[in-house]
């Protein structure tokens, strides 16, 4: 297979060369989970609340919650002629479905399964019926017979239009509902990847992940990363790609889990041999658990956590001091250095703040370290420093450098 290459504007076409064999690359943006600026202000805990549901859910089988204070979108278009949707990128759960706000279009290629989905969130669920649809995610990628749920109950989620989900296929255990007896089918559907791979539309089943800090000036929907289906795209990261396996530590292990040690400066944050947590494109900030987070606390002079923001306030006078934040993969530093772990200051007000602190995007789980079962989420303000890598095929995930992992935004 030949490599392609989409992207809506000249100036953003990457090198075809960088690109691996059959990846396709798409535009994606940043987009608030709401116009009012209530929703900016609550990255903090809307960055908990998921991790909480996350949690919450694994042992039942539901997808977890979406983190709605603002999350990276793409354009799909389902059916043929397609009804294109604003879509979450959510690399923590894996159905696909539309119809927030804008219903499901049939068209020709639309086949009802007769089944119904039943996908819960922290904050409720989202009910419909589900279909097996063409799902256009660029020119050269499309996807036959993909299960696509038509939201007849998805309220709250506007402007987003649905969630295209790219988490792994055992998390669509068990959401889709025979609609006469109720029941959940005991088992899963194949996602957009596996689709994507099984009809020979990628060469391998490898999502590449490139987001960009979000500046004053592009806080919504402007372009803002890309996404590469089916590889890697080289030409956004800078140096080797770092891969470690998935974890096998339950419940990480149900989403894009991996073990890594944390320190902050020279401070380690939890048990070196037994930390693991989640890389995950639908949280907002980092969150670490309670007690590793009172270590971060007690080392910075004069910070708290701020329950306005929901980040965490550092007094001026401390920046100066502050230390890498650092998470330890397969023995690779991946830094957050005082710089990358502060909101930048001209966006303090618009999310909640006031001029004179800054704020850290360091946040608490709401759960103390359980024997290093999910003791963080790397959301992200983590993956706008660094490009990431989901890689089904080879069961792990993947981090690297990137031209804007140091960079000062404003
Ligand atoms: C859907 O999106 C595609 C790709 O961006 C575009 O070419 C097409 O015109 C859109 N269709 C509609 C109906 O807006
Ligand atoms: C739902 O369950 C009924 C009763 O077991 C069965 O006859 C039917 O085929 C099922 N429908 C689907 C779509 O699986
Ligand atoms: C959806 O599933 C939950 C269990 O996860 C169940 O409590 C609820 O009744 C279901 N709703 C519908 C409409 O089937
Ligand atoms: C989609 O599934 C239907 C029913 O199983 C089948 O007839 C059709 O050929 C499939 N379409 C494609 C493009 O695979
Ligand atoms: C779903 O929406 C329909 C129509 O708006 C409404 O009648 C029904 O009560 C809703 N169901 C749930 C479980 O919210
Ligand atoms: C689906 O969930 C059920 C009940 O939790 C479990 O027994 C089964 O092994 C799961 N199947 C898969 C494929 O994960
Ligand atoms: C679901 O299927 C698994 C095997 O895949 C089986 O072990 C389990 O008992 C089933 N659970 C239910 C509730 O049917
Ligand atoms: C927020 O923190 C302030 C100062 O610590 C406290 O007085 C206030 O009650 C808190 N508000 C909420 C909603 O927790
Ligand atoms: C922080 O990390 C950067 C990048 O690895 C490194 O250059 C710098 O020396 C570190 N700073 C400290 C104080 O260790
Ligand atoms: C964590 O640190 C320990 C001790 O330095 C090291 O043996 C281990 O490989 C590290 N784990 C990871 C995931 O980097
Ligand atoms: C975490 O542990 C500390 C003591 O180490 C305790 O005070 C706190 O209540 C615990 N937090 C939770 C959420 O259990
Ligand atoms: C990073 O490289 C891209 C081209 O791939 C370029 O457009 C961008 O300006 C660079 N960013 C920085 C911070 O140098």
């Amino acid at each position: 297979m030949g490599i392609r290459q989409l992207c809506s504007f000249a100036a953003l076409c990457t090198s075809l060369a960088s690109l691996s064999s059959g990846a396709v690359v798409v535009d994606v943006h940043p987009l608030h989970g709401s116009t009012n600026s209530e929703s900016f202000n609550n990255m903090g805990q809307a960055s908990r609340e998921r991790a909480a549901s996350l949690l919450a859910t694994a042992g039942t089988g539901d997808v977890p919650i979406v983190n709605m204070f603002a999350a990276y979108a793409m354009s799909i278009g389902v059916g043929d002629p397609a009804t294109n949707y604003t879509v979450i990128i959510d690399t923590g759960s894996s159905n696909t479905w539309v119809g927030a706000t804008k219903p499901y279009v049939t068209t020709e290629t639309s086949i009802s399964t007769g089944e119904g989905i039943n996908i819960t969130y922290g904050s409720g669920v989202v009910l419909g019926k589900e279909w097996l649809d063409t799902v256009t995610l660029a020119s050269g990628l499309i996807i036959h017979n993909q299960s696509i749920g038509a939201a007849s109950n998805a309220t709250g989620f506007a402007p987003f239009e649905g969630i295209i989900g790219l988490g792994p296929t055992s998390d669509t255990n068990r959401t889709v509902f025979n609609e006469t007896t109720g029941s959940f089918i005991n088992g899963t559907i194949p996602t957009v990847m596996d689709n994507a791979l099984a009809q020979g539309v990628i060469d391998t089943e490898v999502l590449g992940v490139s987001f960009s800090p979000i500046t004053g000036n592009n806080s919504n929907s402007s372009i803002n990363g890309q996404l590469s289906f089916g590889g890697i795209d080289q030409s956004r990261l800078v140096g080797d790609v770092t891969y470690t396996p998935r974890t096998s530590k339950w419940p990480a292990s149900r989403y894009w889990g991996i073990d890594a040690n944390l320190t902050y400066g020279q401070t380690a944050l939890g048990n070196d041999s037994s930390n693991s947590g989640i890389v995950d494109t639908g949280t907002s900030v980092v969150v670490i658990a309670d007690d590793l987070y009172d270590i971060y606390l007690d080392a910075i002079p004069g910070a708290y956590y701020d329950n306005v923001t929901q980040l965490t306030a550092i007094p001026l006078d401390s920046v100066s001091s502050l230390q890498n934040f650092t998470v330890y993969i397969s023995g690779e530093p991946f830094v957050l250095d005082a710089v990358t772990q502060l909101l930048p200051a001209d966006q303090n007000v618009e999310a909640g703040g006031v001029v004179g602190l800054r704020y850290s995007y360091i946040t608490p789980l709401g759960w103390n370290t359980t024997s290093g079962l999910f003791d963080w989420v790397l959301g992200m303000k983590f993956l706008e420093r660094y490009y990431a890598v989901f890689d089904t095929q080879n069961n792990q995930v993947g981090l690297a450098y990137t031209n804007h992992t140091f960079a000062a935004v404003s």
